[in-house]
């Protein structure tokens, strides 16, 4: 693995069912619920362009379809609110347009996250990418300004160790089952050369509690190991046991990066994501 390209593109699997958030979920995705007044996959696109990428891709999903209206125009609304002070409501989201190029593709079966990346090689070609999972939110640290959220320290670490990266966090022990969990020899504060990784071990099989959450960055060779990977948990191809080959033959990094995640997949970290931007960021900009 010894491609020195650089990281121009990122994947978002959004073709999940989101069932956790049912009913809301019925006919709305779930990346499109809102943290105070953004969709998570607002967040998650500006993540990606803070990190320097502008190519976004998303593997979507049938009933997905609001995710690909809301990168683009609205005329009408437009029109309706040009010259109010509403129309400023939109500008976040309309430079986010403009600087964003928006690729979107079907993944026809849910086979897991494993397949929806491999779905992506032909947004992906032969190069580096990242990978957002819109229901895990990131922040920055708060109080430190000049330290950008997760994508961005993965991308630097990418450049420096031309692998692929994971972000992990360290879970209660007894929340193991929903992670893919890794073992390894840290080699920097915080930085660890995989040995190891399990997708979602009972609490009593989890070697760690060092959890892998929403933020890869994948050199072009996973998808040959995709394709070799056979469905694991739950029937799924699972991109844990992808990486876990690649741990083997080559080699993946992973980093306890600094800030906060909110597990917004879930109905507590959902709430408490809504908490802090409501404290942190729509208060203090009112
Ligand atoms: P989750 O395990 O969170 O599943 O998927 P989900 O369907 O989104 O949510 P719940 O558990 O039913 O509430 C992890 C990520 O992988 C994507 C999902 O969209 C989510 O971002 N994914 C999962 C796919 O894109 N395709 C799949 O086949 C499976």
């Amino acid at each position: 693995m010894t491609s020195k390209q650089t990281v121009n593109k990122c994947l978002f699997p959004v073709a999940g069912y989101g069932t956790r958030f049912l009913p809301a979920t019925k006919s709305m995705p779930k990346e499109m619920l809102p943290i105070v007044n953004k969709p998570l996959m607002q967040y998650a696109v500006e993540e990606a362009m803070e990190a320097g990428i502008n190519k976004m891709g998303f593997i979507t999903g049938r009933g997905k379809r609001a995710i690909a209206d809301y990168f683009d125009n609205n005329y009408e609304l437009e029109h309706e609110i040009a010259g109010s002070s509403k129309a400023e409501h939109l500008n976040d989201i309309n430079r986010v347009m403009d600087d964003g190029q928006f690729i979107f593709m079907r993944q026809r079966e849910m086979l897991g996250l494993g397949h929806a990346i491999l779905t992506g090689e032909a947004i992906i070609g032969r190069e580096p990418f990242a990978v957002i999972l819109a229901d895990d939110l990131c922040v920055a640290p708060l109080q430190q300004t000049e330290v950008p959220r997760a994508m961005a320290q993965l991308i630097e670490l990418y450049n420096k160790y031309q692998c692929c990266i994971v972000a992990i966090e360290e879970i209660p022990k007894a929340d193991t089952g929903s992670y893919g969990i890794i073992s390894g020899k840290e080699i920097e504060p915080g930085i660890y050369d995989v040995t190891d990784m399990i997708e979602k071990p009972k609490p009593e099989d989890a070697p760690t509690n060092m959890a892998i959450i929403g933020r890869y960055v994948l050199t072009p060779e996973i998808f040959d190991y995709l394709r070799e990977t056979k469905p694991g948990t739950n029937g799924e191809v699972q991109i844990t046991d992808a990486l876990k080959q690649v741990a083997k033959e080559e080699r993946v990094i992973a980093v306890k990066f600094a800030g906060q995640r909110f597990d917004c997949g879930s109905i507590p970290g959902f709430v408490e994501a809504t908490n802090y931007f409501y404290e942190h960021e729509f208060k203090a900009n009112q």
